[in-house]
């Protein structure tokens, strides 16, 4: 059952690739398009979103995300700068083509505006994860009248708000060794549960493991279901992100992730220029960038300290002198959260916000409110 679900899926977006390929190649006479849309094969576009119910599920390039190739895409080979060479002189340019900056062969999946995140079958490995969109396939399928897809630069363009980024080497651990060091993953297939959402199969040296990636029980969470087939203990770390244990059992682990990244990427939906800072617009962002996630607002701890009441009080450090917040305070906290760590807390956690400046002031105003 569960393996001809995927399938099907890898067969209709195979089928996708193929007919965008033959497509631009070859002028075809009779419109393929009319036949494959009949068929509910197709999709024109090139922005497809998906939800939590239907998970849309494609096997793509990706943007590297700015993830480290040394710790992260090891088993990836790396392109160097080639010449440029023009087939109409038959001389090279003095110009070079640098390589391109795409991961191969990713899943990319979509569960609507809220989640989306790329699993690399390389790696063996999530990559990243972000919320608001999915991703442009217009490099890659190209548009919709007249191809225009492009030669060098296929890769689909990630918009949205990235969250989580993977970082250091491959996180899962199998009686305490990475899978970096046991030996490299080899990817097997995925399957979609009774959810629909799909769970990855790879090997590493003997073992092999099994994980599924779903939603967390926050926005800007992610849950990590890993089963390995033989009992060995489990274990998933990663510098610099947060993970909460859920359950663990021999030959079992579940994960919660918390954000370790804070990015709006490039866009070309109309940006939202915000001219006058606002309370309102600071507490909306509290929300969708996730800080609530980390910082509660009743007082309560959690992996952050509480902002209740934040303002005004007095703050001590790992290495830095004792403060009182004042906005200042809260604007360095947020751009650059590695300046001071509060005492009792893990430095390194909170994730750096790249954000317009009145972002910056509706958060610091947002955050003042909070008493
Ligand atoms: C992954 C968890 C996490 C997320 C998400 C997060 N933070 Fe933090 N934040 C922390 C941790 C941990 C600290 C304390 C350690 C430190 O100072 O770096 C902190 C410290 C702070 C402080 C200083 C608080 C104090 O009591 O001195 C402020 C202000 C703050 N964060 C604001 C934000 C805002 C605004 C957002 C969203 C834009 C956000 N944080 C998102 C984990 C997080």
């Amino acid at each position: 059952m569960i393996k001809s679900h995927s399938k099907k899926l890898f067969f209709t977006v195979l089928a996708l690739h193929m007919y965008s390929s033959a497509f631009h190649s070859v002028h075809a006479q009779e419109k393929p398009s009319t036949v494959y849309a009949e068929k509910g094969y197709l999709t024109f576009d090139q922005k497809p979103l998906g939800s939590l119910e239907k998970p849309l599920v494609l096997r793509t390039y990706v943007p590297s995300g700015g993830v480290s190739h040394k710790y992260v895409l090891p088993n990836h080979s790396q392109g160097s700068n080639s010449p440029r060479y023009s087939a109409g002189s038959g001389k090279e340019s003095t110009k070079e083509y640098e390589p391109i900056d795409g991961v191969p062969a990713t899943i990319a999946v979509n569960l609507g505006k809220t989640l989306s995140y790329v699993w690399d079958t390389t790696e063996c490995r999530l990559l990243y994860a972000w919320t608001d969109g999915f991703l442009d396939m217009q490099n890659y399928w190209g548009g919709r009248a007249s191809g225009q897809r492009k030669r060098f630069g296929y890769v689909p363009k990630l918009y949205g708000f990235v969250f989580y980024k993977a970082q250091g080497v491959h996180p899962l651990r199998i009686n305490e060794k990475s899978i970096a060091e046991i030996g490299s993953p080899k990817y097997v297939g995925y399957s979609l549960g009774k959810d629909r959402l799909p769970s990855y199969e790879f090997k590493s040296g003997k073992h092999s493991i099994s994980v599924k990636v779903s939603p967390g029980p926050s926005t800007q969470t992610l849950r990590l279901d890993f089963t390995s087939t033989s009992n060995e203990n489990l274990d998933f770390k990663s510098p610099n992100t947060q993970i909460k244990q859920i359950q663990k059992k021999p030959g079992r682990l579940s994960i919660e992730i918390r954000p370790n990244a804070g990015e709006r990427l490039s866009s070309d939906e109309p940006k939202v220029v915000i001219k006058k800072p606002t309370l309102e617009i600071g507490k909306k962002l509290y929300t969708s960038l996730g800080c609530i996630a980390c910082h509660s607002l009743d007082g309560g701890k959690n992996h952050g300290p509480t902002l209740k009441g934040v303002y005004g009080a007095k703050r001590e450090f790992l290495s830095a002198q004792p403060l009182t917040v004042d906005e200042a305070y809260i604007r360095e906290s947020i751009q650059k959260p590695m300046a001071k760590t509060v005492k009792g807390y893990l430095a390194g956690m909170m994730p750096l916000y790249k954000l317009q400046e009145a972002e910056y002031e509706s958060l610091i105003l947002f955050i003042k409110s909070v008493r």
